[in-house]
Order: C-alpha cells, then structure tokens, then sequence
C-alpha cells in the first residue's frame, strides 16, 4: 500500500500542521508593521493577489517535490534528479538557510514568553509609554534573559519534535492551531469595539489608498508573501512528503494559503484599530507588537487579560513554526545520515542555539558588532528572507518546470490521474514562467538595492 505510515494520518492533520507552518511571526509581528510602514489597504490587497497568484502554486510545487520523492529537502532533490550533485547541493541550499532562519526567528520567539511572563505578573500593567519602551530595550539588550527564553522556546520546539511527526507535529497542530484562532477572533472582538479610532484603523487596514504604492512597497509585498508561506526553505517540501497520497495538493494549498492570509488579516483587525483608537503611529515598525501594543492593552478595560491572550497566541503561531524549521533539519538529519530522531532533535536545537545566542546578543553585547551596517539579526534576517528563500524557490521552480518531465508532475498533482486537474496548464505556467521571473525580479532588485 502506497499510503505511508511515516506521514500525517489525515487530510486535517496536514492542513492544519503546514497552517501551522506558515503561520507564524510572520503574520501576527512582521505583516502588521509591514503593511503600517507600506501605505496599509494597498500593500494587503497587492499582498493577497501574490499569494494567490505565486505563493499557491509555489506551495503545490513544495508539496509536489516532496510528496514524490517521499523524503526529506536533501533527499527529495537526490531522489527526483537521480543523484544530480547540482540538485543536491540545492538540497544543501535550504537546510543552511533553515538553520539561519531558526536562529533569528527563536530570537523574537523567546520574547512572546518573556512578555506571556510580564503580562501574566501584571508588569506591563499601569505603565506610562516610556517605562514601556524602557521595559522592551532593557530586556532585550540584555543577555540571561533573552538567551533564557530563547533557550526554553528552542527546548518546547525540540519536545515536540522529538514525539514525532503523527504524536508531536500533527497531534499539537490539531490542538494549538483552533486556539489560535479563536484567541484571536476574541482579540478581533476586543478591538473593534473600542470606539471611534477602531473605524479608523479597520479603513487603514482595508481601503486600498493606491496612491501610497511604489516599487518597493510591492517587493515588500511579494517578498513577505514568500516569507509568511514559508517558501523556498523546504519546509513544505518536507511537510508535503507526510502528505497522503490520496489527498488533494491543490486544495490542501489552499486551505492552507487562506489560513494564513486569513490570519494575517485577522492580525491587523487586532492591531490597527486597537492602534489608531490610542492615537499610537501604526508605521512604528518591528516594536510594534512590542511596544505600540502593549500601550494600547494600558488604556483599554481589561487590557492585562487581553494582554495575556495576545502574547500567548503570538507564542503559539511562533511555535508551530518552529517546530517546521526544526522537521526540515531533524527529517534531513534522521534519513540521509540515519542520526536517531532523538540525536538529530538534540543536536540540531544545541546548535541553532549556539548560532541564535549571537542574534540574541546583536541588540545587547555584540549591538556594534555589524556588518553593512546591520547586526548580526539583521544580517540573518535580510540575507534569509531577501536571498535564500527566493533564491531557493527560483532553482525550484526551474528544477520542476524545466528539469523534471512534465507527465510527472501532472501525475503527483493528480494523485495518478484519478483526479481532473482542471488548472493544470496554468499552473505550470506560473511554474515555469510567472514565478521564476517574479522570483528573479526580487533578488536583483534585492541586490541593486
Ligand atoms: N512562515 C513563517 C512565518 O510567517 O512566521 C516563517 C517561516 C517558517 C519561514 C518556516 C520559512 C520556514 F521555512
């Protein structure tokens, strides 16, 4: 029986564990200032029509790649090109960048816990704007703590991994990513009732203002669309190769892509009114969670449980997306240097912490310590979401769409031809032509700069 046992047991279960994925940081801390700092309801709706018109089809070319090689990033290029070192190497490609990208991201991911922590004890509580802001810098540029927290939110990620893909991954999808959703539908609730500023913010979120949109707000666009898929990394290879064969692709992506712009939308519903109803500046950038917001939860009723609730599902959509970053490692590690999942769990989580203590210690000790003027968080950050992930996803879709025979990919995506995939040729379409270019477009103009 072709059904593999070495992947998710359900339909649901792969939806919701590669939501899980996708939804992360990403949506709730970067595309909320993002979209603050490129001119609001133009940048979502430019936003959403890269995510449907690329990001999906990128997705299907992830799972694609991995559902027919049945393996991890390494393997699935090894398998598919038949040895190819060329192919390989781009195998190799995506699990540097993933190491690189768990190191930054487990950064800002052991923040939520310290600030579950301070709201929980009431500290953000009462405060006035400056004690706030001094609160943030002052934890951040330290080193226990954030080392601490960073430490304690790598070791939960490795707990899971170590359970499995069925017991760990699928199993806490299934439980964390519902209430993630409905945290945050209670915190869309909380918001929009906050009077006259909340209308305010809900038209900069949706009324598209096209005069604001330039060039570069429309890179920005693309390139958080890619970085909130999860694309280009082999996260979604790796997901797509626990994929049962007998599920649909397309509609998975889907699913999949509406739950993560969903979610992105559903973050600015809680942020932008919440901001504009508290006079705050909704171009304030990264601190904007971190500072502008719990400002705003000091001036409403309730504000420390609302607080509570906020930090907490930021720490579970920072969650089930490391525990993605962690699968692309741990699979690679397990079948291609046959390393115990234990072993690899372990190994790989002491390594990125190691890695991640320099990104942790950039805004303290090492805050001089830069390179093009950036720190080394910065550095990670830019190199991995400006180059590595779209340069990955380019050899991909030149992998799939012109080194890879077509009947092969039609065959994946039509699980065998039992199903009629009638958007098959625009799909590989996109993939062979729509994407790459798109794809080229931000990397030059990344270097141009
Ligand atoms: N998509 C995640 C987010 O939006 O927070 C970030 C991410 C996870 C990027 C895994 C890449 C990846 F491989």
């Amino acid at each position: 029986m072709e059904n593999n046992t070495r992947g998710f047991t359900s339909n649901i279960g792969a939806i919701l564990a590669a939501a899980g994925g996708a939804v992360g940081l990403g949506n709730i801390w970067r595309f909320p200032y993002m979209l603050g700092q490129n001119g609001g309801g133009a940048f979502l709706l430019v936003y959403v029509f890269f995510v449907i018109l690329i990001g999906v089809p990128l997705m299907m070319t992830e799972f694609i790649i991995g559902r027919r090689a049945q393996s991890n990033v390494v393997g699935a290029y090894k398998k598919l090109s038949h040895g190819n070192k060329g192919w390989i190497t781009l195998g190799v490609f995506a699990i540097v960048g993933a190491f690189l990208i768990y190191a930054f991201y487990s950064v800002v991911a052991g923040w939520t816990l310290n600030y579950i922590v301070m709201a929980s004890g009431g500290k953000l509580a009462g405060q006035t704007p400056e004690a706030i802001t001094a609160l943030f810098k002052n934890f951040t540029q330290g080193s226990f703590w954030p080392l601490l927290y960073q430490g304690l939110f790598l070791a939960l990620t490795g707990a899971v991994i170590v359970m499995g893909v069925q017991k760990g991954i699928e199993k806490v999808s299934k439980i964390l990513m519902p209430v993630l959703f409905i945290l945050l539908l209670l915190m869309c609730v909380r918001s929009l009732t906050l009077g006259a500023g909340a209308k305010e913010g809900l038209s900069f979120l949706l009324k598209p203002d096209f005069s604001k949109l330039n060039g570069s707000c429309i890179l920005s666009a693309l390139g958080q669309s890619f970085f909130s898929l999860s694309i280009g990394m082999g996260a979604m290879v790796t997901y797509g190769s626990y994929i049962r064969k007998e599920d649909k692709l397309f509609n998975t992506s889907l699913w999949i892509a509406g739950c993560d712009s969903l979610v992105a939308i559903l973050a600015g519903i809680v942020i932008f009114p919440a901001v504009f109803a508290f006079g705050m500046n909704p171009a304030s950038g990264p601190e904007l969670v971190y500072i502008v917001l719990p400002n705003v939860f000091n001036s409403m009723p309730a504000g420390t449980l609302f607080a509570v609730i906020f930090f907490v599902l930021l720490g579970i959509a920072a969650l089930t997306s490391t525990i993605s970053l962690l699968e692309i490692l741990v699979a690679f590690e397990v079948e291609e240097l046959h390393w115990k999942r234990s072993t690899a769990s372990l190994v790989s989580t002491l390594v990125v912490f190691i890695i991640g203590a320099f990104c942790t210690l950039s805004f303290g000790p090492l805050k001089e310590s830069t390179i093009f003027g950036k720190t080394i968080f910065e550095l990670f950050d830019l190199i991995t979401a400006s180059y590595l992930m779209p340069i990955g996803a380019l050899f991909m879709t030149i992998f799939l769409g012109w080194c890879f025979p077509k009947v092969e990919v039609k065959d994946e995506l039509s699980n065998g031809g039992t199903l009629k995939v009638k958007a098959f040729e625009a799909y590989y379409f996109v993939l062979r032509f729509l994407a790459p270019a798109a794809l080229l477009i931000i990397i030059i103009s990344g270097i141009v700069g």
